[in-house]
């Protein structure tokens, strides 16, 4: 186990901590409790319960349908399997915009009932109340700008966000609103990297970039996608570690034939 892995508990400090000294913040998501167990033995930082559950686990075409129960579900899983990293939660769709109680009702479900560190929001200035409620409440929230998955049907369309001069100057105002009122972080996903380089060099707070360039404090991947468990998403940000789901196939393939066979099992694998 390297130095590294032994080191303290992941906290939002440490996070800030790591920022300060330019030591870059890893951080994927997961959504169960094997998973989570893995990726936090192996060190990662920071882990996402990303409402991109509703696409990876449910099979949703868009994160809008997960519920605030079905995340709770996943949340409370991955903590059962996490020893050092940060578990940051997704508040999905619908269980924050435009009602900062409602808002803060559900994150204190999912603090509650998952043991999670903190949770993540989408939006900027649209979503302020919300967050200034949550934050008061000692819970802390990180940020998501640029391409918002659960505003989809406002976009249209997947495409890098914040390439027109409006939509890049709203985003670095809403970052520095986020960072005033108090996010521990930001998420920045799918704009051109200059953008996101000069978003995170004029905050104190890490930003965290998915499709943002590197010249930001951390890197966040959907663990599917990084495994290679999906293989129709492709976009070019997304670097493939594995072909976990030709892995997968292979090795079902050949349990079949084993039992087809009569190979599987064998004297040894029985009583
Ligand atoms: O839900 C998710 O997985 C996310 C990441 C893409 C940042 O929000």
């Amino acid at each position: 186990m390297s130095e590294h892995i032994k080191a303290k508990r992941v906290t939002t400090h440490v996070l800030n901590e790591m920022k300060l000294r330019g030591e870059k913040i890893a951080m994927l998501t997961a959504y169960d409790y094997s998973m989570a167990r893995i990726i936090d033995g192996a060190g990662i930082d920071v882990i996402l319960v990303g409402d991109s559950a509703s696409n990876v686990m449910a099979g949703h075409e868009t994160t809008v349908p997960i519920t605030l129960n079905e995340m709770i579900y996943h949340a409370s899983s991955v903590v059962r399997g996490v020893k050092r990293a940060l578990v940051v939660v997704d508040l999905p769709f619908g269980t924050y915009q435009g009602n900062s109680k409602e808002a803060l009702s559900s994150a204190i479900r999912i603090m509650k009932e998952t043991g999670a560190h903190a949770i993540k929001m989408e939006g900027g200035r649209e979503i302020q109340e919300s967050v200034t409620r949550i934050l008061s409440a000692g819970i802390p929230v990180m940020g998501h700008l640029g391409l918002t998955p659960q505003s989809i049907h406002k976009f249209g369309t997947y495409v890098v966000r914040a390439q027109e001069e409006e939509e890049a100057k709203k985003l670095i105002e809403d970052a520095h609103l986020l960072e005033k009122t108090g996010v521990f972080g930001i998420v920045l996903e799918k704009i051109p990297a200059k953008l996101a380089e000069e978003v995170a060099g004029s905050l104190k707070i890490p930003v965290i970039g998915i499709g943002a360039g590197s010249k930001v404090d951390g890197q966040v991947l959907v663990i599917h996608d990084m495994l290679g468990i999906t293989q129709e998403f492709s976009p070019r940000f997304l670097r493939r570690y594995h072909n976990l789901n030709r892995e997968i196939h292979g090795a079902v393939e050949k349990y079949i034939n084993d039992i087809k066979n009569v190979d599987f099992p064998n004297d040894k694998e029985q009583y």
